[in-house]
């Protein structure tokens, strides 16, 4: 089934409560990027601002942490209100006890790579994960173009996934909209993370509905 998580970091945070309204009732996530600074060249928002959002939406959020050694902050993301946390494999030095650690919180784990980073890293993670996040673009910024080239990481994971009959999905986040959506999807993608093509639309309906239509079309896992 697939999943469409409209990335906040692409919305008018003057009106971030509206914003969210605006997309909830079509999206299956929210998509939640924090972002510090140094495990990426940005900064974002943290939790001050997860905490008010939780206020306004039943949403599952699905928090994507791009952040330096995150063991540091996993009690805080889960207390928080977060559904699902990911955290990059190459932000921390043991990702299989952060995993452990966030699923021991009651939460959903996932795990993601950088463009630059082989999908072989995730396998022997796949019993600890339930989530795979295969980025399409360098994280740190939104609106940016998707790069092709991660098809066939997409593609070996839900592979890897399908014939070790693990529950994980796999996400995939930048540059989405509905053509890349439909390729993603077609790799074996199921969770679609979109930013600028959702929140940068005159209708999010629309958006939503074109882009799930289309990956539902060509996903076929
Ligand atoms: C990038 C973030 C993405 C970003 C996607 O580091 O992880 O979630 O918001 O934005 P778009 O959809 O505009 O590429
Ligand atoms: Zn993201």
């Amino acid at each position: 089934m697939i999943k469409i998580s409209p990335s906040i970091l692409a919305c008018d945070f003057a009106k971030m409560g509206e914003e969210i309204a605006k997309v909830e009732k079509f999206s299956d996530y929210l998509h939640v990027d924090v972002m510090d600074g140094i495990f990426v060249p940005n900064i974002s928002f943290g939790m001050p601002v997860i905490k008010s959002i939780r206020k306004v939406t039943d949403i599952f959020f699905d928090v994507h942490l791009m952040i330096d050694r995150p063991e540091r902050y996993i009690e805080e993301f889960a207390s928080l209100g977060s559904d699902l946390i990911t955290i990059h494999y190459e932000s921390t030095e043991n990702p299989a006890e952060v995993l452990k650690k966030i699923r021991a919180l009651g939460k959903k784990a996932g795990i993601s790579v950088k463009p630059g980073t082989d999908y072989s890293v995730l396998l022997p993670l796949l019993p600890l994960c339930d989530l795979v996040l295969v980025m399409t673009v360098e994280p740190g910024f939104g609106g940016q173009k998707f790069m092709h080239a991660m098809m066939p990481k997409v593609k070996a994971l839900r592979e890897a996934i399908e014939a070790g009959g693990y529950d994980v999905e796999v996400e995939v986040d930048g540059g989405i909209g509905a053509e890349t959506a439909a390729i993603a999807a077609e790799a074996g993608a199921n969770v679609l993370v979109a930013g600028s093509s959702v929140f940068g639309a005159s209708d999010v309906e629309k958006a939503i509905a074109e882009m799930r239509e289309a990956a539902e079309k060509a996903y076929k896992y």
